[in-house]
């Protein structure tokens, strides 16, 4: 689709083609992220929004602002990102980790490279607990995103009851507070459960992603699909440089990395490890 075909409908600012691909060519240097032509009106519908809160009147002004200014660059790839996720998904990755940790351990570290809001981390350290049988097993469980508002998002642990409504009620009662009063209808995850889980912010396009340690066990789930295959095979290959020889590589339902097998090996259904 193009800006030109996408126009039927009246809209707020001027919009061109030449937006478009700048905008493409910027969140891809920043993040990585390859935006496909279908994206046009999402592209427009997401920035149209920071357009207005700040008052500018067209996306030239607005795209020229990304350039030159850090923090609103940071809100462009928030608007841009997508961070749809949720407890226990995939939940067979849930079980392959239940049995690595069975059968290791000694798992230190375990890093969850694109933890959204939170879902994914938290399940992880649900799993981490309910096998060790405490909040204070000594496994460290990092969590990172690129997006800072979902980070803020997952460092409160605040969410919708109905977000955990389909979890076993053991695991309500032990992971969540129920909220009451002005609080109906949210849930907050325990704070053990949340002193388990470090945030911060990474960018895996980075070439450095500042950790000393190496890990046991990486989720990264769910975001190589928005990444173009150079970029992916760099990225992995990055990342399983922080495995351990005998971790596990965790990804999402529709990555596949046929074309990485000098990196990873399958081993399980999206479940991968380190090629040394
Ligand atoms: C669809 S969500 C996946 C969340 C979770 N892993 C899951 O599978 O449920 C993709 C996440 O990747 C993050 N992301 C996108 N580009 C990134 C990058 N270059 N570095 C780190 N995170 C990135 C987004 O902000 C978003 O939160």
């Amino acid at each position: 689709m193009t800006v030109a075909s996408a126009e039927k409908v009246d809209r707020e600012y001027t919009y061109s083609q030449d937006d478009f691909e700048r905008v493409r060519a910027t969140v891809f240097k920043i993040a990585g992220i390859r935006l496909q032509d279908s994206k046009v009106t999402m592209v427009y519908s997401r920035l149209s929004r920071r357009l207005r809160a700040l008052g500018l009147s067209s996306f030239r002004d607005y795209l020229g602002l990304v350039e030159r200014d850090k923090p609103e660059q940071q809100e462009f790839v928030n608007a841009l990102t997508t961070n749809l996720t949720s407890f226990f998904r995939e939940p067979h990755h849930f079980e392959a980790l239940a049995s690595y940790l069975r059968s290791h351990p000694d798992t230190k570290a375990i890093w969850c490279a694109a933890s959204s809001t939170g879902e994914e981390p938290y399940s992880i350290a649900m799993t981490v607990a309910e096998i060790t049988g405490t909040f204070s097993s000594g496994i460290k469980i990092y969590a990172s995103d690129i997006d800072s508002k979902v980070l803020a998002t997952a460092k409160a642990g605040v969410y919708k009851a109905e977000q955990i409504a389909k979890l076993p009620k053991e695991r309500q009662k032990q992971f969540f507070y129920k909220g009451k009063g002005s609080k109906l209808g949210k849930v907050r995850v325990v704070d053990e459960l949340r002193k388990m889980v470090q945030f911060r912010q990474i960018n895996l396009t980075d070439s450095d992603y500042g950790f000393k340690n190496t890990m046991d066990v990486i989720f990264c789930r769910n975001v190589m699909i928005y990444f173009d295959k150079p970029t992916q095979n760099k990225v992995l290959a990055r990342l399983v440089s922080h495995l351990n020889d005998d971790g596990m590589y965790i990804a999402g339902h529709s990555e596949h990395f046929s074309s990485a097998s000098n990196i990873i090996r399958p081993v399980g259904k999206t479940i991968y490890k380190p090629v040394r």
